[in-house]
């Protein structure tokens, strides 16, 4: 890579509280002169974009970038380059741009997709990235639960596209935590009464943030209807 070419950096923001970011990921945030993140829903701010204002100043250029929450490969592809195209366009004159990403920017995370689309074009492209706070640690943390103990196995599923996946996890998991969970909650609420373990079940939808709502004893809630940022944990027994 030819000289002055800026660095991009993947900065997790945390879940919604912004004073869940590291110290280091605020700094980058403050020194850099571009900022992006990912656009919201029907063009409105997006959570990354929210969580980062109080730290952030109006000097600073800012760059929305749309990703769209669909499963066409070829659609996002596309969307992937344009993104690339538009954030290259300040990396080639050496600026840097700090991409905003909420939660973990590894975790499951539109960054990486960004970050392999330049790669592949600009393989020697500085990035570096600053982890954080992470969705299920967050929902653990609400709840005031430990996430896991001692032995416990610890499965995440980032998205469930048949219930009767649950049947395997749990046939070795402790400790199930499902992303994504607000398509599904009606099924699972169902395999869960199925199973008797309701109680065992927890919901933390927009963690951190001032929505933010808990449902425990699921009994009483057979349809919620939740927000995107919610997350189950279904935890069969703290005392191993
Ligand atoms: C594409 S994943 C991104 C995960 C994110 N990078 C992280 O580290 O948590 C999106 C899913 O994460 C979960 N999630 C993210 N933020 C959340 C929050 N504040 N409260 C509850 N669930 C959240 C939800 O299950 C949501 O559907």
């Amino acid at each position: 890579m030819g000289k002055g070419v800026g660095t991009l950096y993947g900065v997790s923001v945390g879940t919604g509280d912004p004073e869940l970011i590291t110290v280091k990921g605020q700094r980058l945030l403050q020194q850099v002169p571009v900022i992006a993140f990912p656009l919201g829903v029907n063009g409105k701010e997006g959570l990354a974009q929210t969580i980062i204002t109080p730290w952030i100043t109006a000097q600073q250029k800012k760059l929305p970038l749309y990703f769209p929450y669909l499963q066409d490969k070829k659609v996002l592809q596309k969307a992937w380059q344009q993104a690339a195209k538009m954030v290259w366009s300040y990396l080639s004159q050496g600026i840097d741009v700090a991409f905003a990403c909420e939660g973990d920017v590894s975790f499951y995370s539109t960054f990486t997709y960004l970050a392999q689309t330049l790669k592949k074009d600009y393989p020697q492209l500085p990035i570096q990235t600053v982890p954080g706070v992470s969705s299920p640690m967050a929902a653990a943390s609400v709840l005031g639960l430990p996430l896991t103990l001692g032995s416990q196995n610890l499965a995440i599923l980032p998205a469930l596209y048949n219930v009767a996946e649950l049947d395997e996890v749990l046939s070795w998991a402790d400790v199930i935590v499902l992303l994504k969970v607000s398509s599904v909650y009606t099924q699972v609420w169902q395999k869960l009464d199925t199973l008797n373990l309701l109680d065992c079940a927890f919901v933390v939808e927009r963690a951190n943030q001032s929505e933010e709502k808990i449902y425990q004893n699921l009994r009483d809630h057979p349809t919620i209807n939740l927000s995107y940022f919610s997350i189950m944990i279904i935890s069969l027994g703290q005392n191993q």
